[in-house]
């Protein structure tokens, strides 16, 4: 048990009192982190003058140090500290001595843990905006070859109307498109720097706490010591919009296992993302989409378990937030490579253009279409809809569609029905007229596809504060 107070205690801690309050076991993780933070300190307390030139160098010299060792795998994160902070500040001590127990000078761990959290969060929500990046580039390389790979759209998983997979791959590239908004919007409100908060209250030191918030890239500092210390918004934020990534993700993959089923077998998941049974020999599963669809839950509950945490939380700090780390690695470990898998699965699945547009034939898809063009003879829209809706009878009766019926069939429902009523409720004709933007139409396609290829062109927020200065 090594810790950093002791000196008001004259009992020792209860050894499972110890392991139930340490933080060494999951908040090793911020260890680059924290070394960032204290390097940052530590050169703005020697810039104004609460740390002389020398202690700064020697101060700065033992944190690469320790740094460097742990990267290179000779210094081990052992459980012997409380907390990584306590870790890296006896570590620090051990080598430089006295001078090193001047790191911690006008700074508490609260707000120390709370600069730590920060930085660490910033860079995940790079890493994640990164992913969906990718994500989105294999969307729109499928939506650019597929313009014209029909295949029927769904109301209540009920034949609609037909449409084409760049169509509705166009409608997950609008929801990951709003995700990376979502990371973009947490990125830039969480982006202030808390360190020279202290314990609650800021310091009696002469601290410049601009001057840390840019040595960090941060927009600036935090305005409130005591918000500073228990803000926990950012990781709420964070974990809120990661859940509506997975939430986009499960319903991708429903659609997937859905299309992977033999009783549709539009798809085909490639080997080496199915799994086979053990009993079975002709299964090949979708597993990794139904484990995708399945880790939904946990990131949602991480979101649930951090709001209720923070809810009755007096103001400042208090150790419920410790909770945070866990759920929050747990959560941003799941979601990005949730990501990743999925978009290597999709970058891999084959589509089998035939049965979707075969799929897309029956089933009435061009039902709407037959009274469109009723319509464009001058029936009023409401009688045309009664006399499709007798037709589509007439069809299921005789167990055929549309387009199969003889003129002669077609005119004892309506004399308004002519030769060129084939053409008009051809799966090419049923897309190609439906004109509006955002429709499957090929133009209206076009036309978003290429703002699409413009927006992935873009650097996107990522290259604003995020990285440069984190190492
Ligand atoms: N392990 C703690 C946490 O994660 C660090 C802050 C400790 N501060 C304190 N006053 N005990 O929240």
């Amino acid at each position: 048990m090594a810790q950093l107070w002791g000196g008001r205690f004259v009992g020792e801690t209860d050894k499972m009192a110890y392991e139930f309050n340490a933080s060494i076991g999951f908040d090793k993780r911020l260890f680059e982190e924290d070394i960032e933070g204290s390097a940052a300190h530590v050169a703005m307390l020697a810039k104004q003058g609460i740390l002389t030139g020398e202690e700064r160098d020697a101060i700065l010299r033992g944190l690469g140090e320790i740094r460097d060792e742990v990267r290179a795998g000779l210094l081990e994160i052992d459980d012997t500290c409380e907390d990584i902070h306590s870790f890296v500040e006896m570590q620090l001590i051990g080598r430089i001595g006295d001078t090193g127990k001047k790191l911690h000078t006008g700074r508490s761990r609260n707000d120390q843990v709370a600069l730590d959290m920060r930085l660490y969060t910033r860079k995940r929500v790079v890493g994640t905006d990164g992913l969906l990046k990718e994500l989105l580039s294999v969307i729109l390389k499928t939506m650019e070859e597929n313009l014209e790979t029909y295949m029927p759209g769904f109301t209540h998983l009920q034949k609609a109307q037909p449409t084409t997979l760049a169509h509705h791959y166009g409608a997950y590239f609008e929801m990951f498109k709003r995700d990376r908004q979502r990371m973009a919007d947490t990125f830039r409100r969480m982006n202030y720097c808390p360190l020279g908060a202290g314990a609650l209250a800021g310091t009696t030191y002469p601290l410049d706490r601009e001057h840390t918030a840019s040595l960090l890239a941060f927009a600036g500092p935090t305005l409130n010591s005591m918000d500073s210390v228990s803000d926990r918004d950012y990781l709420i934020e964070f974990l809120a919009a990661l859940s509506t990534v997975m939430m986009h993700l499960s319903r991708f993959c429903e659609e997937i296992i859905i299309w992977n089923s033999n009783e549709y077998q539009f798809v085909e998941i490639d080997d080496a993302y199915s799994t086979g049974s053990s009993i079975m020999p002709q299964k090949k599963n979708p597993d990794i989409a139904e484990l995708v669809r399945g880790k939904t839950g946990r990131v949602y509950g991480a979101l649930m378990a951090l709001l209720t945490t923070m809810k009755g939380i007096p103001l400042a700090y208090n150790k419920d937030m410790q909770e945070d780390k866990e759920l929050a690695f747990d959560a941003m470990d799941t979601a990005d490579n949730c990501l990743a898998l999925f978009t290597g699965m999709l970058r891999t699945m084959k589509f089998r253009k035939e049965r979707m547009a075969a799929s897309a034939m029956n089933g009435f898809t061009n039902a709407t279409d037959a009274a469109d063009y009723l319509v464009g003879k001058g029936v009023p829209f409401r009688d045309a809809h009664g006399i499709v809706g007798r037709l589509v009878l007439y069809c299921v009766e005789k167990n055929t569609s549309i387009e199969k019926l003889s003129l002669e069939e077609l005119q004892t429902v309506s004399e308004h029905f002519g030769q060129d009523l084939y053409e008009a409720v051809s799966l090419k004709t049923c897309v190609e007229k439906r004109l509006t933007l955002g429709a499957p139409g090929p133009d209206a396609m076009k036309t978003v596809m290429a703002a699409h290829r413009a927006y992935l062109e873009e650097e996107g927020f990522a290259g604003d504060t995020a990285d440069g200065q984190t190492e």
